[in-house]
């Protein structure tokens, strides 16, 4: 371990084992070996315009053709420029125009358990439709249209309708309160507000309505509410702004071309909260944004035209934008989408719908697959898992012990885990394993994807050394990224490109090991430094997720007189009761791990570890419990956090 105090932080976790793709999935996957991924990679990466032209011209419908491939100017980046094109037509048009109306586009499953399926030209049939029903009101080019609705087909349809005519979604997870839906919707200047009567949680209806009814007593741009009708619950609407769904679209033609865009519109913003301040709404365009997510799903999915594949994401987030709605589509694929809760009626209830569908690429996040942990296995065995042949990973890092549940109880020691490290400001994947080509480490996102130019630096700008790690930059322009931040130019400029000139700032730490392998360490602002070394949360906290009892571990840094700062750990015990004993053991256990270095000072057990509705710890919250009480930190009393958590529940 380093005493550099430039900056860099000191890589305490040494994870070995290596699993390499079985020759039999090699052999059909998109790309088969470690030397076809560095031989893309390096031919993207010595000639990018003449790469994305040719997979812009052949992955894309053009209504006309684009002028050039890219043009930079400081941190004005165009992709595709002069061309004109449609997200809406690209996912579907073109797979009915390749013979593939009649294929399954969208399986879906309500948390009652109701069911719908839509093919290709089903979803034609529904999106036109409701591109129309919108246009009736008044949507047109460059209008905002928010959309705050539950998982059904409809969110997607909704999706789907604006970017067809060009109007600009904003959705909001349908989890948030009256006060943030109203935020956005100003921030905006939201034209029209989606939403449903409700939504099924655990057995339990959301509803949905009344929430909006306060958030748009504070969005004076709102002119229009659309209703679906999901639940059958009572709903108060006001005579002339709010219209039901099934109203407007039984009247609604279904005839509605896709609107020829130009490849730098903007196709929807979707807010994400930022260490500080009001959330920002990140801003992404058309043609680069949907060549990213198709590519990226393609490569990273490896899908085959028999698959059937499930995000559990939910559309609120970027993921369910470009893994459940615009990649997956765009590549012409079958998936299932499913409404509701992982646990109703049971906690199989995942596991029922992968034997049921026969789902074969699961993709979820970590802090579920803790959860199903915790659950117990008792839940999986009862099912047959054995249509699943590759299994994903998304939203935080995964802690190699998970990572070897996943592996082993789900995947049944045969799929390969694509660890995928991406956020909503790059619009898809940007490091992952290739499936077929690149052997998986636990707990690392392993390379970058081809168009992916990282850059790690301490903070003096020095690019650090191996097993040592910095600010993770992304040094050259990929398609998917982010071209701002709606309404807040400086704000863009100032977070993303000023730290490290000419490179767009993740806001990640990370480092490179011996094979060239990426390590995900956590947030910058995350980072605990105890005696001038720089830990990262993610170590700690893998450390301790390895102890056999330990369910989930969150670790962050509070001040101490003569360390700088001290760790204090929050965990969910498993199997056992919170105790001094077991608080003992849990310190030798670091110490056995990591060092004397990584024990924490404070180790506080609570039921549940408090989480952002994407499902994020929430460290500002534990930072502040953390410092705030440190007298509490010796007895093992359980801490309950569900009502600070609600009241910080608005952060994403
Ligand atoms: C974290 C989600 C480690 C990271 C797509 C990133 C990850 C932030 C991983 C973005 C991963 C996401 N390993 N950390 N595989 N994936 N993160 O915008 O800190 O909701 O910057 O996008 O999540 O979160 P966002």
């Amino acid at each position: 371990m380093s005493d550099s105090n430039s900056g860099q932080i000191d890589n305490v976790m040494q994870e070995d084992r290596l699993f390499p793709p079985a020759a039999s999935f090699s052999e059909k996957a998109v790309i088969k070996s470690m030397d076809d991924y560095q031989q893309l990679y390096d031919r993207v990466k010595a000639d990018p315009e003449a790469y994305w032209e040719a997979e812009a011209k052949s992955e894309l419908h053009w209504f006309e053709p684009f002028d050039s491939v890219l043009q930079k100017d400081g941190i004005d980046v165009r992709w595709f420029d002069g061309g004109k094109t449609n997200i809406c037509y690209n996912c579907i048009d073109r797979n009915i125009d390749a013979g593939h109306g009649d294929q399954d586009a969208i399986i879906w499953e309500g948390e009652p358990g109701d069911t719908r399926t839509l093919t290709y030209n089903q979803l034609h049939h529904e999106v036109c439709k409701f591109a129309n029903v919108l246009k009736g009101l008044g949507v047109g080019q460059g209008d905002v249209v928010s959309i705050y609705m539950p998982m059904t087909p409809e969110i997607a349809i909704a999706m789907l309708a604006c970017v067809r005519i060009g109007a600009i979604h904003s959705v909001i997870f349908a989890g948030f309160s009256a006060e943030a839906i109203a935020d956005r919707n100003n921030d905006a200047s939201a034209k029209v507000q989606l939403t449903a009567d409700g939504l099924w949680r655990r057995g339990k209806i959301i509803p949905l309505k009344q929430t909006v009814d306060a958030a748009l007593e504070k969005s004076p741009t709102v002119e229009h509410c659309i209703v679906l009708k999901r639940v059958e619950n009572d709903c108060d609407m006001t005579n002339g702004r709010d219209h039901w769904w099934h109203d407007l679209t039984s009247e609604a033609s279904d005839d509605c071309p896709a609107t020829p865009l130009d490849s730098e519109a903007t196709s929807f913003i979707l807010y994400t909260s930022g260490s500080t301040g009001k959330p920002k709404g990140i801003r992404h365009t058309t043609a680069g944004y949907n060549l990213w997510a198709k590519k990226t799903f393609q490569w990273v999915f490896d899908w085959r035209p028999d698959d059937i594949y499930w995000c559990t994401a939910d559309c609120g987030w970027i993921t369910g934008h470009s893994y459940i709605v615009y990649g997956p589509l765009a590549a012409g694929a079958t998936m299932l989408m499913y409404e509701g809760a992982p646990n109703f009626p049971a906690e199989d209830r995942f596991w029922d719908l992968v034997e049921k569908y026969k789902v074969s690429i699961l993709y979820t996040a970590p802090t579920a697959i803790r959860a199903f942990v915790k659950w117990g296995d008792q839940h999986i065995d009862k099912h047959d898992l054995s249509s699943l042949r590759l299994l994903g990973t998304v939203g935080e890092g995964i802690n190699p012990d998970t990572w070897i549940w996943y592996h082993e109880k789900i995947g049944g020691g045969r799929c390969p885990i694509v660890d995928t490290w991406w956020q909503t400001e790059t619009g898809g994947i940007m490091m992952s394993p290739l499936p077929g080509a690149i052997p998986t480490k636990p707990g690392s996102c392993t390379k970058p994807l081809p168009g992916v130019v990282p850059k790690i630096v301490d903070e003096s700008l020095e690019p650090v050394g191996v097993n040592q790690g910095g600010m993770l930059c992304i040094a050259e322009p990929w398609p998917g990224m982010l071209r701002g931040i709606w309404g807040d130019e400086e704000r863009f400029k100032e977070q993303y490109w000023s730290t490290v000139p000419g490179c767009y700032l993740t806001g990640d730490n990370a480092r490179l090991d011996d094979d060239g392998y990426y390590w995900i360490m956590g947030r910058i602002d995350d980072v605990i430094n105890v005696s001038g070394h720089r830990l990262s949360t993610i170590e700690v906290e893998s450390a301790m997720v390895s102890h056999p009892n330990v369910a989930e571990c969150a670790a962050v840094g509070r001040p101490h007189d003569i360390k700088g700062q001290a760790i204090a750990v929050f965990i969910t015990l498993k199997d056992v009761e919170a105790s001094d004993a077991i608080r003992d053991e849990l310190k030798l256990h670091v110490r056995k791990e990591i060092g004397a270095l990584a024990v924490p000072d404070d180790i506080r057990f609570c039921e549940a570890v408090p989480k952002t509705r994407s499902g994020k710890i929430m460290r500002r919250l534990l930072r502040d419990i953390a410092a705030g009480r440190e007298a509490a930190g010796d007895t093992s009393t359980l801490e309950d956090f569900s009502v600070l958590a609600k009241l910080r529940g608005d952060e994403d």
